[in-house]
């Protein structure tokens, strides 16, 4: 069994696309697994996805297919030089799709890691990233990668595109709560949009994606000292600009408020927006009162999530 876990944003996503920093964590409350059994000899490679009711027969045709399983383990085998085994691999996920989790990563990653290990081969980080992201590509059209880095190394990571991803030290033990909205929303879209909203007016909004830029460089900084209440400060700050950026949305909204009303420190939504999930900074102490307030705004899902003084 091979697995992959979810991940989530803590700050900077949207402009991390346009080469600002970004800071994620993995989030392994949530995970993907692969599972591969042989197969009768003749029968080639079948990818099972129960959770969305697909049996994926996998050929190594020139053509890129238009599923995104399919794709990932074409792209394994040419990367391989094998041809399709006889093999059935079974893909399960906890993760909620288009929720923020990095659903899309996590199953590519599970997969490819089982596909390969079935052909004999251990991918190294690096090359298993390169493929993960290739197939992000066609979840997402133009990706940061941050997803795909968190979730392939899972590890936290300071993560600008295009440059080694850094670790960082956290000072203190921070506390969050992650709720789900319930609402699925396509990061391609809410990509796509604000690509528009910057290319119309780039003063206004290339201002709000510099300003998010900001945010993280100092939050580093909160991060590493162990200050939760500046952290939670600038978590409020970036969620303003992400809403500015038309990413959030009326729920995501009441979710915020609902935290920071219960006392949390901070607030905001996480990953592509509009749907998906809000994380919020709170004291071991407020956690039982801001669950409450999140649960009683609508969060579909709860989780409390521990990053760990290091
Ligand atoms: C999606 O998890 C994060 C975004 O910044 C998109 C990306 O970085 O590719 C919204």
């Amino acid at each position: 069994m091979h697995s992959a876990s979810a991940k989530i944003i803590l700050l900077g996503e949207h402009a991390v696309v346009y080469g600002q920093p970004a800071i994620a964590v993995p989030f392994p409350a949530l995970t993907a697994t692969a599972h591969a059994t042989d197969a009768p000899p003749g029968d080639g490679l079948t990818i099972l996805a129960h959770d969305v009711g697909r049996v994926l027969r996998v050929h190594l045709d020139d053509e890129t297919p238009d599923n995104a399983l399919t794709y990932a383990a074409q792209l394994t085998l040419h990367a391989l030089n094998a041809r399709p085994p006889d093999l059935s691999i079974e893909i399960r996920s906890t993760i909620p799709i288009g929720s923020g989790f990095g659903s899309g990563a996590a199953v590519t990653a599970a997969l490819i890691r089982s596909l390969s290990a079935a052909l004999g081969h251990s991918l190294d980080g690096d090359a298993l990233n390169t493929l993960v992201y290739e197939v992000e590509k066609m979840h997402h059209g133009t990706p940061s990668g941050i997803d795909n880095t968190v979730i392939v190394f899972g590890r936290p990571v300071y993560f600008v595109r295009g440059q080694t991803p850094e670790p960082f030290s956290v000072g203190r033990a921070l506390h969050f709560l992650v709720s789900d909205s319930g609402v699925s929303a396509s990061t391609r879209e809410t990509v796509g949009d604000v690509r528009r909203l910057v290319d119309s007016e780039p003063e206004q909004y290339g201002g709000h994606i510099e300003a998010i830029g900001h945010i993280v460089r100092e939050a580093r900084g909160c991060l590493e000292a162990g200050d939760a209440a500046a952290l939670g400060a600038l978590m409020i700050q970036d969620h303003d600009l992400l809403r500015a950026l038309t990413v959030s949305s009326g729920l995501l909204d009441r979710l915020v408020e609902a935290a920071l009303g219960a006392g949390a420190l901070g607030a905001k939504l996480s990953g592509g927006g509009r749907g998906g999930n809000v994380i919020a900074l709170v004291t071991p102490e407020q956690a039982g009162r801001v669950a409450a307030a999140l649960r009683e705004a609508g969060a579909h899902q709860l989780w409390p999530m521990t990053l760990e003084a290091r």
